[in-house]
């Protein structure tokens, strides 16, 4: 329901869901997280949902069915082949903008509910990480596009470094109402409202195991950086954890609040 007190919009981010762990602990705690915050619109970053790698039909389906509103995804959506069924028939399910041109599937999408029109943008890094389109410059092209379609306008930022991150965080400041960054699967704590009125935060973290290497097997990761061979890849199991993000917005488009969640 909108926040009628405040007559503002609130938007839970969920970091990356990683397998099964991660898709039941949301299953069994999302419902109850929507209440307490008084949550109006879920995105949910679904690059590792299924078994750490991409997301199926299936498992779409699942997560739109426990609450999840749009899926953003990263540089994993292409590792399952399952996904090419999906990525241009389904409209809230996002993988990053700024991939080349004739790419399959799309990277905004547009929710209207409670009076605002809620732009989801997906947009992923170069820094540490394949050198495709300027995610900055498609932004750029993007909000001169759906400014005057959208009266609230955030991103799911998927990138690796942290500097890339502020840097995007500061080029959008005052345009979109939110930007959160995804795919290190480590909380950060430097939620703020940037001086525009952006709500930043570098990285949502991740919902899966925690007795893990950033939600996969511990002793699997181990191996691997003890001999750089190719290591069996397996989800964890074990502390499993939810990261997320609560972002109010008002009705000028601004954040009131950024609130960090990890339960
Ligand atoms: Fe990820
Ligand atoms: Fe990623």
């Amino acid at each position: 329901m909108q926040n009628s007190v405040n007559n503002t919009f609130k938007i839970l981010a969920i970091g990356d869901i990683v397998g099964r762990p991660g898709r039941e602990i949301l299953k069994d705690r999302l419902q109850g997280i929507m209440d307490t915050h008084r949550i109006d619109l879920v995105v949910a970053n679904g690059e590792n949902s299924a078994g750490g790698k991409s997301i199926t039909p299936d498992i779409l389906h699942e997560l739109f069915s426990i609450g999840v509103d749009v899926i953003t995804t990263g540089n994993h959506v292409w590792d399952n082949k399952e996904v090419f069924k999906i990525l241009d028939s389904e409209p809230a399910l996002l993988r990053p903008a700024n991939y080349p041109p004739g790419v399959k599937g799309h990277g905004w999408h547009i929710v209207e509910r409670k009076g605002f029109r809620t732009c989801v943008i997906n947009l992923q890094g170069r820094l540490f990480m394949e050198p495709i389109d300027c995610p900055f410059r498609k932004f750029d092209a993007l909000y001169d596009e759906l400014k005057d379609k959208a009266d609230i306008i955030i991103i799911d930022f998927h990138a690796e470094a942290t500097s890339e991150k502020r840097a995007f965080g500061w080029h959008v400041d005052g345009r979109a109402s939110a930007v959160f960054g995804t795919h290190t699967h480590v909380q950060t704590a430097d939620e703020e409202i940037l001086g525009g009125g952006t709500g930043y935060i570098s990285d949502l973290g991740m919902t899966g195991s925690f007795n893990s290497v950033i939600g996969i097997n511990k002793e699997y990761s181990v191996r691997r950086f003890l001999t750089f061979t190719r290591v069996k890849f397996e989800v964890a199991e074990g502390n499993r954890k939810i990261n997320a993000a609560v972002f109010e917005i008002n009705k000028e488009g601004k954040a009131q609040s950024v609130t960090r969640i990890i339960t």
